[in-house]
C-alpha cells in the first residue's frame, strides 16, 4: 500500500479533499501518468484529432440514445408511432432523435478519416499492431450498432435494409439459412427481431465498443503515438527520461482537442438544425413510410 500522505491543516478545502482523495484512489497518479505527464509527439497535424472526435461522438451517440429510450417502444405495433411520438410531442425530442441521427452518419465520417489517417502513416506497424487490431474490432462493433439501430424505427427502410443484409447472412455455405432465421428469430424480419436488435443496439454492443475503445487507449499510452514523420519520440529521451520531441499532452494537445471539438460542433449543428435529413440522403423518404412487409420500397 502507498504511504499515507498528510496535508498542513492550513491548507485549502480543495487541496485537502484532493488529498484525501489521492491518499484512497489514484486520481493524481492517474491525470499526470495520461495527462500532464503524458508525452506526444510535438508534430501532430490536422489528422491527429479524428480519435477526440471519434469520443465525443461516442459520448454524444450514448447520452441521446439514453433519452430516445425513455420514449421508444420495441415493439412492431408501436416503434413507428413511438418514433414519430418523440419527432413531434415530447419537448426536445425532435433534437435528441436529429443527434442521434446526425451522430450516426458523423461516426463513420470521423472513423474513416481516423482510420485513413492510421494506414497513411504506418500506425498499424510494430509496436502498435494491438492498437489497430482494437480498432478493427471497434469497425465491426460500429457497424453491427449502425445497422441495428437502422431497424428500430420500423419504416420502409429499415424493414427491407435489415430483410436485405440477414439474407446476405442465408448465402453462407450450410449453415447460411439456419444463421438468418437464427439472427431474425423469425422466417421473416418481425417483432423477434425487433426486440432482439433493441436488446443488443441498446446494451450488448454498446458495452463491448466500450471495452474495446478502453483497451485501444489503453494500448496507444503503453506505446505512445505515432506522428506524421514517423519518428519514435522515445527513442530520443533527455536526462530526465522526457523524450525531446515530445511535449505533454495536456495542456498542449487537450486545449488542440478543445478547438477542433468546437470546428466539429459548427458543422455537426449546421447539419442538425438546419439539414438532418440531408435531401433524403440521411434520413430517406421512404423511411417516412411504416414497415409494410408486402411492398418492398420503390
Ligand atoms: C469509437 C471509435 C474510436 C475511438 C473513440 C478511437 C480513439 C482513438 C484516440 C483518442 C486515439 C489517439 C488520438 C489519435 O491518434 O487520433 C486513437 C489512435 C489510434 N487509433 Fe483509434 N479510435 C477509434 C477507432 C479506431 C479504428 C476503427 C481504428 C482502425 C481500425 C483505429 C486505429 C487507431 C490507431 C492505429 C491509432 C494510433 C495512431 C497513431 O498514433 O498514429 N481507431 N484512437
Amino acid at each position: 500500500m502507498a504511504t499515507f500522505h498528510e496535508i498542513s491543516p492550513n491548507a485549502s478545502a480543495g487541496a485537502k479533499t484532493l488529498n484525501w482523495i489521492d491518499n484512497r484512489f489514484p486520481l493524481s497518479k492517474l491525470f499526470k501518468e495520461h495527462m500532464s505527464e503524458y508525452y506526444a509527439p510535438k508534430n501532430f497535424n490536422l489528422w491527429y484529432i479524428f480519435g477526440s472526435l471519434s469520443l465525443l461522438v461516442l459520448v454524444i451517440q450514448i447520452v441521446t440514445g439514453i433519452f430516445l429510450v425513455m420514449h421508444y417502444k420495441p415493439d412492431a405495433a408501436l416503434a413507428f408511432g413511438s418514433v414519430e411520438y418523440i419527432m413531434r410531442d415530447v419537448p426536445w425530442g425532435w433534437l435528441i432523435r436529429y443527434m442521434h441521427s446526425t451522430g450516426a452518419s458523423a461516426f463513420f465520417v470521423v472513423v474513416y478519416l481516423h482510420m485513413f489517417r492510421g494506414l497513411m502513416y504506418g500506425s498499424y506497424r510494430k509496436p502498435r499492431e494491438l492498437i489497430w487490431l482494437f480498432g478493427c474490432g471497434i469497425f465491426l462493433a460500429l457497424m453491427a450498432e449502425a445497422f441495428m439501430g437502422y431497424l428500430l424505427p420500423w419504416g420502409q427502410m429499415s424493414y427491407w435494409g435489415a430483410q436485405v443484409i440477414v439474407n446476405l447472412f442465408s448465402a453462407i455455405p450450410l449453415i447460411g439459412p439456419d444463421l438468418a432465421l437464427l439472427i431474425r428469430g423469425d422466417f421473416v424480419v418481425g417483432d423477434a427481431t425487433l426486440n432482439r436488435f433493441f436488446s443488443f443496439h441498446v446494451i450488448a454492443v454498446p458495452l463491448v465498443l466500450l471495452g474495446l475503445v478502453v483497451a485501444h487507449i489503453i494500448a496507444l499510452h503503453e506505446v505512445g503515438s505515432n506522428n506524421p514523420d514517423g519518428i519514435e519520440i522515445k527513442a530520443n529521451k533527455d536526462a530526465n527520461g522526457i523524450p525531446l520531441d515530445g511535449i505533454p499532452f495536456h495542456p498542449y494537445y487537450s486545449v488542440h482537442d478543445v478547438f477542433a471539438v468546437s470546428m466539429f460542433l459548427f458543422v455537426f449543428s449546421a447539419i442538425v438544425f438546419f439539414a438532418p435529413e440531408m435531401g433524403g440522403y440521411f434520413l430517406e423518404y421512404n423511411n417516412f413510410i411504416p414497415a409494410d412487409p408486402f411492398q418492398t420500397p420503390l
